[in-house]
């Protein structure tokens, strides 16, 4: 059973560890977009939505200890874990708490340093109104200020090549209980639209789409998400017990099967500055 403050994925030692294996496959893509928003020593950077702070520490190293790192997440689990991490790295420049992004998050902003620069990954896609997030950073961003954002737009493109009826039923189950959770994997269609509503402009859109074959370190991430995620989705009732058996051995063929390969969900990069 989910507490208050845990999203639809949760926030146990399996979503932890996914999430790890999750930025290390990103990270190259994360580190281009912080560079081609001109992240900059001494900036105060959000990292909204920071999960257990897998990019909140490699934030906290590029801005260095004249700048800061607003690390905030729906849950105090995976923000306790983000202060003893910094504890334990000796990062006194990272400063992690609890907040709502489409509740407090204006609040929990106001007596912090004014905000160079936001970072939210696979974060809005979970949110029931992004606008009120976009609005909460806009209030307290310089102008100029950016935000740099990695989401879905076209999640259910996500496929098993050649297609597999397992996999397609396990996509289109985590678009609905997606939805009925209130987020929303095509945010990222919308987004570019709501960030000039909350007073940005916006300069970059671009997509990264991967290919994952069962050889490549990619195949990690298809991998480890079906195996946390789709007995998720057996517990609450949006798949069937023999569409995941189904979907987790399509995928133990791929791992193995040169002539099988995954195209994960495409994610939109987007860039935006304050007006
Ligand atoms: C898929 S995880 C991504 C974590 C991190 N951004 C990363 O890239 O590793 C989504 C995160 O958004 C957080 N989240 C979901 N809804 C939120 C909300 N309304 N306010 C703040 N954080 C939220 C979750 O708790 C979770 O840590």
């Amino acid at each position: 059973m989910r507490t208050d403050n845990e999203y639809v994925l949760g926030t146990g030692g399996d979503e932890h560890e996914r999430l790890g294996v999750q930025h290390r496959l990103w990270a190259n893509a994360t580190h281009d977009a912080w560079m081609r928003a001109g992240l900059r020593r001494g900036e105060t950077v959000l990292d909204l939505g920071c999960g257990p702070g897998w990019a909140t520490f490699e934030l906290a190293q590029w801005v260095g200890s004249t700048g800061r790192v607003l690390a905030a997440d729906l849950s105090d689990a995976f923000i306790a874990t983000v202060q003893t991490e910094a504890n334990r790295r000796g990062l006194t420049n990272v400063d992690a708490f609890v907040a709502d992004a489409v509740g407090d998050l204006d609040q929990k902003l106001a007596d912090r340093p004014l905000i160079d620069l936001a970072w939210a990954r696979w974060v809005f896609c979970f949110l029931p109104a992004p606008q009120r997030a976009l609005e909460a950073i806009g209030s307290r961003m310089r102008a100029g200020g950016r935000v740099v954002l990695h989401d879905y737009f076209n999640y259910t493109s996500m496929t098993a090549a050649p297609r597999c009826a397992f996999h397609d039923r396990a996509v289109d189950a985590t678009a609905r209980s997606w939805r009925d959770a209130g987020g929303d994997p095509d945010v990222a269609a919308k987004l570019p639209a709501l960030l000039v509503d909350s007073g940005f402009d916006v300069e970059h859109i671009a997509v990264h789409q991967r290919v994952a074959r069962g050889a490549d370190p990619m195949f990690a991430w298809p991998n480890t998400w079906w195996r946390t995620w789709a007995p998720k989705l057996v517990a609450t009732g949006y798949l069937s017990a023999a569409d995941c058996e189904g979907l987790l051995a399509t995928l133990t063929d791929v791992e193995s099967n040169p002539r099988r390969f995954v195209l994960p969900p495409p994610v939109t990069e987007i860039i935006a500055r304050k007006r």
